[in-house]
């Protein structure tokens, strides 16, 4: 456990790869500064935070995400009469009323993903704060994308230097074709962003592996089968538990992850049950891999 800092709060590491709670502050209430540098420097340290026992409303969600930087617009859904709340704020739900979805991706499995890594500039954090949950399943998975860097072997760690990988924008990460898209049958045909496999951090100047989504992804430059081989193998070696974290949601949770240097996944729920949860995302910049870190 980490001491009790002069902010106030308490920071309680998982003991697991990565992410922490956070103990001690009330975020429907104003953050002082010195509360608001702690808490910044245990999501850089451990990538995924946790404050349980939250009440926030919309407001007071966007209010407290605003301190890290100006809000996403909420992303393009695969239903389109879903009506967010508020233009930066995103419901995931399975709930219908009156036979309408009122949120995103029903009560379906998420696979491991970046959010929106798929635009030219991705969001460098997302928050999602519980209202209602199942009683079983729902679970969420994070995992850490610089010790996957980090632990790559040695040839593969070689061999992506200066790779470039393309992240469809046409499905989410349920599978659902995103309204206005049209199916793709060939990875290299799909919609999408350009970044680097290595993404470095611009605050920790660590490397992560940047993988966005595996359904429709193509390393640039690379004949179908090559890269299909190669990222078949980053992503068997990405997505191996000893990376990961789940969290059992509870009503009150808010929970935000570092987008840069760590992805997610949603485990399925029974759809009689219901569960909703409303997201924000922190506005980001172009993925970049500083080839400097590399001397180090
Ligand atoms: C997501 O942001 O991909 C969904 C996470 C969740 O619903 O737990």
């Amino acid at each position: 456990m980490d001491l009790p800092s002069k902010a106030g709060i308490t920071v309680i590491p998982t003991g697991t790869c990565l992410a922490a709670d956070v103990v001690g502050v009330d975020l429907s209430k104003p953050i002082g500064a010195a509360t608001f540098k702690a808490i910044e420097v245990a999501w850089y340290r451990h990538l995924v935070l946790r404050f349980r026992d939250q009440r926030l409303d919309d407001p007071g969600l966007l209010r407290f995400a605003r301190l890290f930087g100006v809000l996403d617009q909420a992303p393009i859904h695969a239903k389109g009469e879903v009506e967010d709340p508020f233009p930066e704020i995103t419901v995931m739900s399975n709930i219908k009323v009156d036979g309408k979805p009122i949120g995103n991706l029903g009560n379906y499995e998420a696979e491991w993903h970046t959010d929106m890594s798929y635009n030219e500039s991705t969001p460098i954090g997302s928050l999602l704060y519980s209202i209602e949950v199942p009683p079983a399943g729902g679970d969420t998975g994070f995992s850490n994308m610089y010790e996957a860097y980090d632990t790559l072997p040695a040839e593969l760690k070689r061999a992506i230097v200066g790779l470039q990988c393309k992240h469809d924008s046409s499905r989410n990460s349920a599978g659902e074709l995103r309204k206005g898209f049209k199916d793709v049958t060939d990875p290299r045909d799909a919609p999408g962003a350009v970044h680097p496999l290595i993404r470095t951090h611009p605050a920790t100047r660590r490397n992560a592996l940047f993988l966005g989504r595996r359904r429709n992804a193509c390393i640039v430059g690379l004949p179908l089968d090559a890269s299909e081989d190669l990222l078949d193998r980053l992503w068997a070696h990405a997505t191996q538990q000893r990376f990961a974290w789940y969290q059992k949601w509870k009503v009150g949770d808010l929970v935000m992850w570092d987008n840069r240097c760590a992805m997610h996944r949603r485990d399925a729920f029974d759809p009689n049950s219901r569960r909703l949860m409303h997201r924000t995302q922190i506005r980001g910049d172009r993925p970049f891999f500083d080839p400097a870190t590399l001397a180090a």
